[in-house]
């Protein structure tokens, strides 16, 4: 098939990127944008590794087309901080200790960043299910979801005083 220009917003950024329709959103990013934040893991939308935010929901990458990001605004976890400044729900996952091997981080913070935006004032168990779609091998989820609800927390503190 032949090659066609994808159109997206990407972090804030305009891309415009010359690829095959069928080739996954997932590998699109990593391997011709860069952007090697969202993990390739189970590539059968069941891991949680590729998710990214795209028109306002979090989305597994490994599980849309090309052609079906066109036009898409994409935030991907380089979007949402940066080691200079990092998102508060970056600090909470290294206060908290919500990871360790890493690998399913990007892909959790991503999927936390809209569940705190679909409902900032979580409870624990809408936050396990609300994180349900995305695995982790390593911490036994205690710790994340200790860090996402101290995040919400923060986040709630900083609205409150800028009351
Ligand atoms: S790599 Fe996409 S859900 Fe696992
Ligand atoms: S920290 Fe290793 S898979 Fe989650």
């Amino acid at each position: 098939m032949g090659k066609t220009h994808l159109n997206m917003k990407v972090n804030g950024k305009e891309v415009d990127v010359l690829t095959e329709p069928r080739h996954l959103l997932i590998h699109v990013l990593r391997e011709e944008l860069n952007i090697t934040g969202p993990h390739v893991g189970c590539e059968s939308s069941h891991c949680g590794a590729c998710t990214i935010d795209m028109n306002g929901m979090s989305v597994k990458s490994c599980s849309v087309f090309a052609a079906q990001a066109e036009g898409a605004e994409i935030t991907t976890i380089e979007g949402i901080g940066s080691p200079d400044g990092l998102h508060v729900l970056q600090e909470m996952f290294k206060e908290h200790h919500g990871l360790q091997c890493g690998y399913c981080t990007p892909g959790m913070i991503t999927r936390a960043y809209r569940l705190l935006q679909e409902n900032d004032n979580p409870t624990e168990e809408e936050v396990r299910f609300g994180m349900s779609g995305n695995l982790c091998r390593c911490t036994g989820y205690q710790n994340i979801v200790k860090a996402i609800m101290a995040a919400a927390d923060k986040m709630n503190e900083v609205k409150e005083a800028a009351q």
